[in-house]
């Protein structure tokens, strides 16, 4: 805004002037709006990168939380984390699928899952282990819960998704960031991945019969890691 109020100002000296020459103009207002762009650019960037920062927070905190676990109880609760940014394009598509502006705040205060961070775990009791670990901690703060685990989606689908802000520490501020965690078993993770590939497949159609099958999937998904989890606890009770 403030770009664009003392560029109006310029403008409007411009015109003042006796001998407007065109060419000078033209020069004048391809600068101005290159430099706005170059502004508009660099705070985007600058956005992102804030966020990769409260990525690489998140990120690390599960890691030592795995680190712990694993001198404990000689295991790794972490199988693998995944993080991703949200592209410039899915951020543009979102905003205009809800018909919201696209500009900094509302991409802040709009979108909760520019940053992702996908973490994988060997059992389902890991999932909650680490989310209560990672809850627990004071710099964490739990903006929204949704478990698909306990409740699965129609489809199938499970994992335990939470919505955190994370501080990020700058030169001479302090900024809290949001991150979208999603906690998921390897089993649900090949359901996950599969299902999307089968849904968004190009030139293939989605049926009933594909869609019931998954679900089917989705049952013996469960029951693996239901056995699994008794597995489990007969070797760490
Ligand atoms: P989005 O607007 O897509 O982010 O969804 P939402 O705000 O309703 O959140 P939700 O918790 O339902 O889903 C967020 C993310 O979880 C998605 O972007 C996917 O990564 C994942 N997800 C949710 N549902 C499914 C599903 O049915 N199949 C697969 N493969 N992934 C899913
Ligand atoms: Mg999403």
């Amino acid at each position: 805004m403030e770009n664009e109020n003392s560029l109006q100002k310029e403008i409007e000296l411009y015109l003042e002037e006796e001998d407007i020459d065109k060419e000078k103009i033209r020069n004048f207002f391809e600068t101005k709006i290159a430099d706005i762009s170059k502004t508009r650019l660099y705070e985007f960037t600058k956005l992102m990168a804030y966020y990769r920062c409260a990525m690489m927070e998140v990120e690390t905190k599960l890691n030592v939380l795995n680190v712990e676990f694993s001198l404990q109880h000689d295991r790794n609760p972490i199988n693998d984390i995944k993080t991703r940014l949200k592209s410039f394009k899915s951020i543009k598509e979102k905003l205009e699928r809800q018909n919201l502006p696209f500009n900094l705040s509302s991409i802040e205060s709009n979108l909760h899952d520019i940053a992702g961070v996908r973490v994988v775990c060997s059992f389902p009791d890991d999932v909650y282990m680490l989310a209560d670990a990672l809850l627990k901690q004071d710099d964490i703060t739990l903006v929204s819960k949704k478990d698909y685990i306990e409740n699965p989606k129609p489809n199938g689908y499970r994992s335990l998704h939470m919505i955190i802000t994370v501080p990020i520490f700058l030169a001479h501020e302090k900024k809290l960031m949001k991150v979208e965690i999603q906690l998921r078993t390897i089993a649900m993770d090949v359901w996950a991945s599969l299902e999307h590939q089968l849904r968004y497949k190009k030139n293939a159609k989605f049926t009933k019969e594909m869609a019931d099958e998954l679900l089917y999937c989705a049952k013996i998904s469960a029951e693996l890691d239901e056995k699994m989890d008794k597995l489990r606890s007969l070797t760490q009770p």
